[in-house]
């Protein structure tokens, strides 16, 4: 919300009255005395006038886990164990997923309480990448790097599935970056190469993050700050 609005809204004031607070220089945002009325405030701005504080700042987190087969991508479940039943962090009922992985995959999974920057790193149109490595119960014809790339028709849900990559890596190994995230997309996908199965399925990487060699299924980390501020897209 932008400041001005917050200041009306919350002091109950005219936005006119509200921006003269901030000619006045008695709003303070995040530690700084605020004096543009445009400036973008959220849950987790800590915003202030004079020695009254109108709104603590709740703290942001964002981490990732290498969620193991057999755990759902979800906060909770009446019957399966979840990515949360995994992490044992303050506040983490207020995460959400920003992204999911089926119950039979496993890989990198981002958490976080924040609404937009999940909203960035899954928004369609961002195409952020995302790259999975896969195990087929038979070998891999060639054709099909072709075939992903051409996409398929995916009913019912009435698409073409966006050009995806794949990338051979041994008879029933290979790697397969994606722009978009549809049900079940990739089992989906193989299947229809003559019925393929897949034997595994890992995801490595969401945009510019990845998954660390040293982080073991089950277990979960902070990001960091060049993780939080890399830009997505990969
Ligand atoms: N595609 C799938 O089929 N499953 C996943 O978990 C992710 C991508």
């Amino acid at each position: 919300m932008r400041l001005d609005h917050f200041i009306a809204k919350t002091l109950d004031l005219s936005e006119r009255d509200a921006r003269f607070r901030l000619i006045e220089r008695k709003i303070v945002v995040d530690g700084k005395t605020a004096t543009d009325h445009r400036l973008e405030v959220s849950r987790f701005s800590r915003v202030e006038i004079g020695d009254r504080i109108l709104q603590e700042a709740v703290t942001q987190h964002y981490l990732m886990l290498h969620k193991p087969v057999g755990i759902l991508s979800a906060t909770q479940d009446p019957v399966h164990r979840t990515v949360l039943d995994l992490i044992d962090c303050p506040d983490k009922e207020t995460l959400h997923l920003a992204g999911r992985l089926d119950r039979s995959s496993s890989g990198l999974i981002l958490l976080t309480n924040d609404g937009r920057w999940s909203e960035s790193l899954t928004d369609p149109e961002r195409k952020i990448r995302k790259h999975y490595l896969v195990e087929t119960d038979r070998p891999i014809p060639a054709e099909a790097v072709k075939k992903f790339e051409d996409g398929f028709e995916f009913q019912p849900e009435g698409i073409r599935t966006r050009p995806a990559t794949l990338v051979i890596h041994g008879p029933c190994h290979a790697g397969v970056t994606l722009e978009e995230g549809r049900y079940h997309q990739i089992k989906r996908m193989f299947h229809r190469l003559d019925g393929i199965r897949l034997v595994s399925l890992h995801r490595d990487r969401i945009g510019s993050i990845a998954l660390p060699h040293d982080l073991a299924a089950g277990d979960w980390r902070p990001l960091t700050a060049a993780e939080i501020q890399s830009p997505h897209p990969s």
